[in-house]
């Protein structure tokens, strides 16, 4: 029997109160996903902002997630379950250091942006990219055009690759992403021979070179469906692993071992922002709406324009 008050009742009531919409990324605690009106990546969750009529957003994720919210939606209430749940790529790359460092050293340069990242760098960018999109972005630049890719050197690189090209990399990285251990992965590869291993471009070099399959988190989700293996070994947040289980409940999920020690509950490698959201904040914010997400004018609507051409490159094209 429950003991306090329903929190998941409380919520549905509230939403209605507020006419509000949750989006949740597939990173968050399960509960928060299961009350969410919509869950997705990074590019679901803007595109799903991009098209909310509610009054108010409840953004479930991280402080850069529903700043993107704001920017598409000046009119609207945004607010979090905790405003301090940030990000080690958006931290990575302060607007004005960046800035100083490209008038010096690139003037010239094209700037693609990872949506990891603050208003203030959205509005220094010619666009914006995700890890469901940037290949298809960048490949849209000409070839001989000088790019700096910011802030996550681990995608860029990935993509230089991919692409084969010689984009500037902006020296971030997530500090959830970098923490598997190619020792310990080629060790578990051997011990689970029949699985397959996939992984999120975030990681390191010495994971993806072990990777059968590369994706954003929405692609690895569908590789686990579409898949004939029935056991995966997944290097990313396991805050997907919920989504991918609801999915494929036949299908075996193993996390991709982290450098140190891990406790055997396992969620090893959880983003310590996303977790700072719970339920009971959720419930707050809905009740207090707050806290808010703010954008100064000139700068949301600097920020938007790359944001916009984002959305518009990743539509898919008529057949
Ligand atoms: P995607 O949602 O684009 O897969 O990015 C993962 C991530 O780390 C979000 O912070
Ligand atoms: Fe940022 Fe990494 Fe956490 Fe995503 S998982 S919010 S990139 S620190």
């Amino acid at each position: 029997m429950a003991l306090g008050p329903d929190l998941f009742e409380e919520i549905a009531q509230l939403k209605k109160e507020r006419n509000a919409v949750i989006l949740a990324h597939y990173y968050q605690e399960s509960d928060i996903q299961d009350v969410a009106d919509f869950t997705g990546d990074s590019l679901q969750l803007a595109q799903a902002a991009q098209g909310t009529t509610a009054d108010v957003i409840l953004f479930a994720g991280v402080h850069f997630m529903a700043e993107t919210a704001k920017i598409l939606n000046p009119s609207k209430t945004v607010v979090v379950p905790d405003l301090e749940a940030g990000c080690s790529l958006a931290d990575a790359c302060p607007p004005d250091q960046f800035a100083a460092w490209k008038a010096k050293f690139h003037p010239n340069a094209k700037v693609v942006t990872y949506i990891n990242c603050t208003a203030g760098m959205k509005a220094l960018s010619d666009v914006i990219v995700t890890s469901s999109n940037a290949e298809k972005i960048v490949g849209s630049f000409g070839p001989d055009e000088e790019i700096i890719f910011a802030p996550d050197r681990n995608l860029g690189r990935y993509l230089n690759e991919k692409l084969g090209r010689k984009m500037i990399l902006w020296d971030g990285s997530c500090i959830v992403h970098e923490q598997f251990s190619e020792r310990k992965l080629v060790h578990l590869k051997v011990l689970e021979s029949d699985a397959e291993v996939l992984a999120h471009p975030e990681c390191e070099e010495s994971v993806l070179r072990h990777a059968d399959y590369v994706g954003s988190t929405a692609a690895l989700l569908k590789r686990v469906k579409e898949s004939e293996r029935q056991r995966f070994i997944v290097a990313t947040e396991p805050g997907i692993f919920h989504e991918m289980q609801k999915a494929a409940p036949e299908k075996q999920l193993l996390e991709a071992p982290i450098h140190g020690s891990c406790p055997t509950t396992g969620a090893c490698n959880e983003c310590p922002h996303m977790k700072r959201n719970t339920l009971e904040k959720v419930r707050n914010a809905l009740r207090d709406l707050a806290p808010q997400v703010d954008v100064p004018e000139e700068l949301r609507v600097a920020a938007l324009k790359p944001m916009l051409r984002m959305l518009e490159l990743s539509k898919p094209r008529a057949a």
